[in-house]
């Protein structure tokens, strides 16, 4: 019987070593949606959820060689992030990495807003970092592994008028992740933070459409332009990979220098 010769080569494996990583991406957004296809093409295996199965729907149909676990929830509901953690360890086998890009932004003085405007953008921005991240690591914590990444913003840290809710969330973010990472470092658990300055996603697509407010915000950058999504994918990738396991607690802005000015 003659055998048929199998001349494919195999990609050769990246030196991040995703291959086979469990991940799960919180948010199909723009961000969250980049990097869960950037988590995918090193090889990891990788459920994303969200609240919006539109949202679910156009990130599985813009990689049709990808097979996603989609996940439907709304992380603000009470016990979402323990609800989810359970079910993306059944649907990958375990979980290495989780990265949360879920936000929402309101632009309104501190004036007007109401206590119930508050209480929702603080508790989808932060409050469901605090679930998702608390489940994550008490399975990271117990296998003695795991890479935790929240999104954060320029915003927790400049005074940006009008960004009062959002700019709260994002301040407290930064010590959120840091108290993680404090905790679980003696378990080979990194906590860490990615703080992009304006990045073009639905997210900011309606503010920067307004006359003049494009122009007006790439000139507060130094690079001179606004960011896209994927300049957050190469930050994700290392941050969640064995090469990273000496960094925990930081906030990695990724700005064009914005932070500088
Ligand atoms: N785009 C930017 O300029 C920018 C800058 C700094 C920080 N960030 C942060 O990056 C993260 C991702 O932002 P993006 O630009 O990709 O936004 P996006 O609007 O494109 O995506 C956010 C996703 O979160 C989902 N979501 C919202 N509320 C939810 C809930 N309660 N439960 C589950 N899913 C929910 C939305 O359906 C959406 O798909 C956010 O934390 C945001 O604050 C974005």
């Amino acid at each position: 019987m003659s055998q048929v010769a199998d001349h494919s080569v195999a990609a050769p494996p990246s030196w991040l070593g995703l291959g086979g990583a469990r991940v799960l991406v919180a948010g199909a957004g723009g961000i969250g949606g980049a990097c869960a296809a950037a988590y995918a093409g090193e090889g990891a295996r990788v459920a994303v959820v969200d609240r919006d199965p539109a949202a679910l729907a156009a990130l599985a149909a813009a990689h049709p060689d990808v097979e996603f676990v989609l996940l439907e929830a709304d992380l603000t509901a009470r016990g979402a992030g323990a609800d989810v953690v359970g079910r993306a360890v059944v649907s990958l086998g375990g979980l290495d990495v989780m990265l949360h890009a879920v936000g929402i932004n309101d632009r309104r003085p501190i004036l007007e807003f109401t206590e119930e405007e508050w209480d929702h953008i603080l508790r989808v921005n932060l409050t469901s970092v605090f679930g998702l991240a608390q489940a994550a690591g008490r399975h990271m914590v117990a296998q003695g592994y795991g890479r935790v990444l929240a999104l954060s913003s320029v915003s927790g840290l400049l005074a940006h008028h009008s960004h009062g809710p959002y700019a709260a969330s994002k301040g407290g973010i930064n010590q959120l992740i840091r108290v993680m990472a404090r905790e679980w470092a003696p378990y080979g658990v990194t906590v860490n933070a990615l703080a992009p300055g304006y990045i073009e996603t639905p997210l900011t697509a309606a503010h920067l459409a307004k006359p003049g407010k494009r122009a007006e915000l790439e000139s507060q950058v130094p690079a001179g332009r606004l960011g896209t999504p994927d300049e957050l994918t190469g930050p994700a990738l290392f941050l969640s990979s064995a090469h990273a396991g000496f960094i925990t607690g930081h906030i990695q802005y990724i700005d064009g220098g914005r932070t500088l000015v």
